[in-house]
């Protein structure tokens, strides 16, 4: 039988001949991402002056403030006058509206003579990388008060200037060709020099966007880049990764080709019977002439995962264009398709999903060909229920996730992005709010092909400011293209069925001038993309404000459930609101309201602390959930952030009011930076899944509520407590049963059933003994799932599990090694803390450890690490091109080796 693996490489190959059959002018799209040089300043040297712009001082900032304190006014600024921007401005020329806006570029060659960008120059020295690359997630980390990097950003050192070099080489065959070059995101102010050129550059690090590199070529084929990043210090609220930290492309196309982004598809009626399919296609001529092509259309079924099939399901009747010299050039077209294979979110429905191909044929040839993925669904937003995909109303049971990939840091990577999107699946999420900027393009196809819905958003601050050196400094200049560039870019795909245009934003507090920058922000959006609502966040903006009534929907962190309640915070200056969805349901009848911000619930995965309260949700303090000396929350999930609620909370309201669409909890995976409450650790604690990817108990309470037939019961905490004899040790059951029976070492301790509103059961009074915990619970009075809590013995040995045995000798791909602490019945440790070093054998590397323990400060690349609470995470790369088997080996001089085999194909 031929291997799954070989298929995909004769599939390749059939499309490589295919490519170089047809012509050479044929669109081509080649990874740029292997085999560059970099360069960081260290902290003690004097950058280089190339400067995007001046920055206004920071002075003292302490960054471990309430993330719900009042954005301020941006320091003025005067602007350098060696500054770059004026050369960086014309790259967002395409995603400005209106023409007169554009900039030209001035004359001269800034930077020219700066050894760095020169062909010349010798940068052997420099260190060797591969991209996607994140430069400050191997450390080492900041520790101490008053560090250079502070616990908001993650305590790592991606701040500074950095460069990057690479060569290419062009041949005779692109003489006419328009060579592009593509970077899906850099951290941040990047710009671009080719051949001492200063070609471009973009600073917003969150953005995609092309540079034209085709006027700046060398003649002899032989192509230096140089890419210029600069960081700011005191620049975000979150860990924000240094570095080219996303793909980067080379793309060859001819001078006639399909823009930027060039296809909108909309599917503007959808039934189960038909699908109105309308296309707007925008052509580029760059040649001197004026020109005719002919356009080609076609819809095609995804057949596998990745390749659209090879015979079209509708064929759209060609078009002739004209095309003037040097001009873009839309053309639309409609068509019908019958059957439609709709995209649905899951387990619903299905996410099928169709391919646009156009072709542009010109002088009988064709010249370009552009795939474009779309998935036909209907979208329909009722103020009274909520979202309806396809007529069928989905409940939204979302989570937000920023950007990072825990101990990969900001440097993105399929396999790990899927990972999370797999362990979010597993709990019930059906919708991801990407917080709070655009996410990388490779997420959104996983998002489409996995059918999970998203809020897709842009920016956390607007004009004023939430830290010194945040996107404020350079909103004025460059909202509108960052945000066409954001909708140009992912119209198409149906899994995103939201724009945000701002978290939080400061703009909230400034009454009617606010609510214009939001009409005006909203207009780009709706030029773009007149389908999908836009919104932003709001936790500040009552249903009365201006502010709100700019919203096509109204989306509330935190104030649905109220903010700041109980007596305890009467007369602080922070945000204290009532329970708020009655209000904004009864002033905007009119429109959707949902929870783009809930819970913001903190635990350390494995750490319970007693007394236990008795209150569904608390904030967290010294002997109340937390312990500021070790910097650890309790797992009984029972506390919030001041300003927020525990889960039990949050679900209870939404039942309460069931008009409100749904929820994003305040967060799927723990994330690093904001560590609040302990601004001294690297990494949050309000993930549902921890920074490694474990499963703390509040998974499995989202579980029971939004897995309802997936039978299931989870017991919490662990049965480890020597001393604890015969004390009061609450055990808790989340379960998607009704009722639960509670048993110790065989004895009942009763028999409870949820009550109404009630999303746990608790057995409060229950006396710890050593032994085994068990639960059996039932659904409707029948056995529906069962679980169990052994107390181990000492640490004896280890298990080693990987999420998968195999993977692709891609260089990119990974195994996720799960390690257990066990005893000597093979019993799960839940306190164990033992130090194991890790080695591989065979082609592959470890590329970080973790355990998930926000307080860990062992740099992410070290190969030895204590586990936290029983575990450890190794993460395995591939080596590109070499397969074979791959041993790791675990160590401890107490536990001895364990080793776990993997297979590179
Ligand atoms: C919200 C904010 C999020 C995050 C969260 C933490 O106010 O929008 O970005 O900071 O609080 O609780």
């Amino acid at each position: 039988m031929l291997s799954p693996k070989y298929l995909k490489c004769l599939a390749l190959l059939t499309t490589m001949l295919l490519a170089s059959a047809t012509s050479a002018n044929q669109r081509e799209r080649i990874d740029l991402t292997s085999d560059w040089r970099f360069y960081r300043y260290a902290d003690s040297e004097i950058p280089d002056s190339l400067i995007y712009d001046n920055r206004p001082s920071t002075g003292q900032y302490n960054d471990s403030q309430a993330a719900d304190t009042k954005p301020t006014d941006a320091v003025v600024t005067e602007s350098g006058n060696n500054a770059l921007k004026p050369w960086i401005l014309p790259s967002g020329n395409n995603f400005l509206g209106a023409s007169e806006k554009r900039y030209e570029r001035p004359e001269g060659k800034p930077g020219s003579n700066f050894p760095f960008v020169q062909e010349g120059f010798d940068d052997s020295s420099w260190q060797k990388v591969d991209l996607p690359h994140d430069w400050a997630i191997a450390g080492p980390f900041y520790s101490g008060e008053n560090p250079k990097v502070g616990g908001g950003m993650g305590r790592l050192p991606s701040h500074g200037v950095a460069w990057y070099r690479k060569q290419f080489s062009t041949g005779a065959n692109d003489a006419d060709n328009r060579i592009y070059l593509h970077i899906d995101g850099a951290m941040s102010y990047s710009m671009v020099w080719l051949n001492g050129n200063l070609v471009g550059g973009w600073p917003y690090g969150y953005s995609s966007y092309r540079l034209d590199l085709t006027p700046y070529l060398a003649k002899n084929g032989k192509n230096q880049l140089a890419i210029r990043l600069d960081n700011p210090p005191k620049s975000s609220r979150w860990y924000p990764g240094g570095g080219i930290y996303r793909n980067v492309w080379l793309e060859k196309t001819a001078q006639i080709h399909v823009s930027h982004w060039g296809t909108q598809i909309i599917t503007p009626s959808v039934s189960a019977d038909r699908a109105t399919i309308s296309i707007a296609t925008t052509l580029v001529n760059h040649l001197s002439e004026s020109s005719e092509v002919t356009l080609k259309q076609s819809i095609h079924e995804f057949t596998g995962q990745d390749l659209p099939g090879d015979s079209p399901v509708k064929e759209l009747p060609e078009q002739k264009v004209k095309l003037s010299a040097g001009q873009q050039h839309k053309t639309t077209a409609s068509t019908i398709l019958d059957k439609p294979k709709l995209w649905g979110p899951a387990p619903y429905q299905t996410p099928n999903r169709y391919a646009l191909v156009t072709s542009v044929i010109y002088k009988g040839k064709e010249i370009d060909q552009y795939i474009t993925p779309f998935g036909i669904r209907k979208l329909t937003f009722n103020p009274d229920v909520g979202v309806l995909v396809n007529d069928q109303h989905i409940p939204l049971k979302g989570v937000n996730q920023h950007h990072d990939l825990g101990a990969l840091g900001a440097a993105f990577n399929l396999r790990a992005a899927r990972r999370q999107l797999e362990l979010l699946q597993e709990m019930g999420v059906n919708a991801i709010r990407m917080a709070h900027n655009p996410p990388a393009p490779e997420l959104l196809t996983l998002t489409d092909k996995m059918g999970i819905l998203v809020l897709n958003e842009s920016f956390d601050s607007w004009y004023k400011k939430k830290t010194p050196l945040d996107f404020h400094l350079i909103f004025a200049d460059w909202h509108e293209q960052d945000l066409r560039a954001l909708v140009r870019r992912d119209k198409n795909h149906p899994s995103v069925i939201m724009w945000y245009i701002g978290n939080e934003v400061g703009e909230q507090y400034t009454g009617q001038s606010g609510a214009d920058i939001a009409q005006t922000l909203k207009a780009i959006v709706k030029d773009e993309d007149p389908t999908r609502p836009v919104t932003s966040s709001m936790n500040w903006a009552k249903a009365d404000f201006p502010f709100s009534a700019a919203m096509d929907l109204i989306s509330l962190n935190y104030q649905g459930e109220g903010i700041r309640q109980a007596a305890e915070f009467e007369g602080t200056e922070r945000i204290r609101t009532p329970p708020s969805y009655p209000a904004f349901h009864e002033a905007h009848p009119d429109k959707v309201v949902l929870s783009s911000e809930t819970a913001s619930a903190f635990s350390s995965r494995g750490i319970y602390f007693f007394p236990v309260t008795k209150k569904e949700s608390a904030p967290v303090r010294d002997g109340l959930g937390g312990n500021s000396k070790i910097h650890q929350v309790s797992s009984y999930e029972l506390h919030a952030v001041d300003f927020g609620s525990s889960a039990d909370k949050v679900f209870r309201y939404m039942e309460t009011y069931p008009f409100v669409a749904g929820q994003f909890v305040w967060n799927g995976f723990d994330y690093l930076g904001e560590p609040t409450p302990y601004y001294a650790a690297r990494s949050s604690y309000s993930g549902m899944i921890d920074l490694a990817g474990f499963k703390k108990d509040r998974f499995y309470l989202y579980q029971s509520e939004w897995r309802p037939d997936y039978p299931m019961a989870h017991i919490l905490p662990h049965w480890n407590w020597p001393g604890r004899e015969g004390e009061i040790t609450p055990v808790h059951i989340f379960t998607s049963g009704d009722e639960a029976e509670l048993f110790i070492n065989g004895k009942s301790q009763g028999r409870k059933k949820k009550g109404d509103l009630e999303y746990r059961l608790r057995f409060d009074d229950v006396r710890y003994t050593p032994g085994t915990v068990e639960v059996i619970a039932y659904k409707d009075g029948k056995p529906w799932a069962t679980d169990k809590v052994t107390t181990s013995g000492a640490p004896q040995g280890m298990k080693l599990q990987a999420d998968r045995k195999t993977i692709d000798a891609d260089g990119k791909d990974l195994s996720f090694i799960t390690v257990d602490i066990v005893d000597e019945n093979g019993v799960f440790v839940p306190d164990a803390v033992n130090e194991i070093s890790f080695t591989l054998d065979g082609p592959g590397r470890i590329i970080a450890t973790d355990n998930g323990d926000s307080t860990d400060f062992t740099s992410f690349a070290s190969q030895k690490r204590h586990a936290f609470s029983g575990k450890l995470l190794v993460i395995v790369q591939s080596n590109r091109g070499e397969a074979g088997d791959i041993t790791l080996s675990a160590t401890n001089p107490e536990l001895g080796t364990s080793t776990i085999l993997l297979k590179s194909i």
